[in-house]
């Protein structure tokens, strides 16, 4: 019972419509962006209004947004956490107003789990486990020892601590298997592509012949770095990346990426829907995690169009 939340401890006012603060973290990728435009369409085909600020990574801006949010007595807050730790102060403040707070797309490590009632987001160990067996499979037949890379996301968040552990997961006892460069990019272009460029600046003995890159964004960064570096990415380094745009399934079916496991930025119609059960008083799960698949060269070509983002 204790991962249960009951909403009838939270004030409940019976007002249409209800109000819902959404402090998104930034704007860094596709994925970020299309996380954003997926909740601002389903508050307006709910009927639900939407206060939603962008807090351009910053935890600090965060923290004034969901004061904010309080100050106007909203009636549910939403929360992508830029980070996972530091916020149990600013949670129990919205507990005390007696606001609910439901956490979107990372999580928090709060001790007091009754300080959120709900989580909906990926699950970002498997999304690693699912990249680490993609790679064990591949590299296979692949004699001597093999040099892995990993292009990290922000320090902190969840997805790059919980990518890196799934990914290790599998792969980190194997004796072949060398974890040679591992730093974070911040989920950027721009910065995968310097960072990337670091990683190259060895011997060719020493350079990595696996990257897996915590998004498509610094994936697409790090292509470039390969290329200017005179390499052929998706040949001479085999990259893996995480997310599923529709531009990383285009370079995935052009070979320049091997495979991209996908991480579903569409959460606004489940955000929507808690959104309304907890203020129609019921009870939801703590955790609600959308299915999510791996996506390879030839499937890339087939759900390219498909893709919403
Ligand atoms: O939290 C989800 C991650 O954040 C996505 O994988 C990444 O692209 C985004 O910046």
């Amino acid at each position: 019972l204790e991962d249960w939340m009951q909403s009838q401890e939270y004030n409940l006012p019976s007002k249409e419509p209800i109000i819902l603060g959404f402090s998104q973290l930034g704007t860094e990728s596709a994925w970020r962006i299309a996380n954003s435009t997926s909740i601002q369409d389903a508050a307006k085909e709910s009927g639900i209004t939407l206060i939603i600020k962008n807090a351009e990574q910053s935890q600090t801006k965060q923290f004034e947004a969901v004061r904010s949010f309080i100050k106007q007595k909203v009636d549910v807050i939403a929360i992508a956490p830029v980070v996972e730790s530091g916020w149990d102060d600013i949670l129990q403040e919205a507990k005390q107003a007696g606001i609910p707070v439901i956490i979107v797309d990372r999580s928090v490590d709060a001790q007091d789990t009754s300080l959120f009632v709900t989580t909906i987001g990926s699950d970002f160990y498997e999304e690693g486990v699912k990249a680490g067996k993609y790679i064990q499979d591949r590299l296979r037949n692949m004699p001597g020892t093999i040099r892995v890379a990993e292009l990290q996301g922000t320090s902190g968040s969840t997805p790059s601590i919980q990518r890196g552990e799934g990914f290790r997961s599998i792969l980190g006892d194997k004796d072949h298997i060398l974890f040679s460069q591992s730093a974070p990019a911040d989920f950027t272009e721009d910065k995968g592509r310097q960072v990337m460029e670091g990683f190259l600046q060895v011997g060719e003995e020493e350079r990595p012949q696996v990257l897996f890159a915590h998004n498509d964004e610094m994936a697409f960064g790090a292509i470039r770095a390969i290329q200017d570096a005179g390499l052929k990415p998706g040949e001479d380094i085999i990259i893996v990346s995480v997310d599923g745009s529709r531009k990383a399934l285009q370079i995935l079916a052009d070979g320049q990426i091997n495979a991209v496991v996908e991480c579903n930025p569409l959460l606004g119609p489940q955000l929507m829907q808690a959104t309304k059960e907890i203020m129609a008083g019921r009870t939801l799960p703590k955790r609600m995690v959308p299915r999510e698949d791996i996506f390879t060269q030839e499937s890339a070509k087939r759900e390219m169009l498909n893709r919403k983002f």
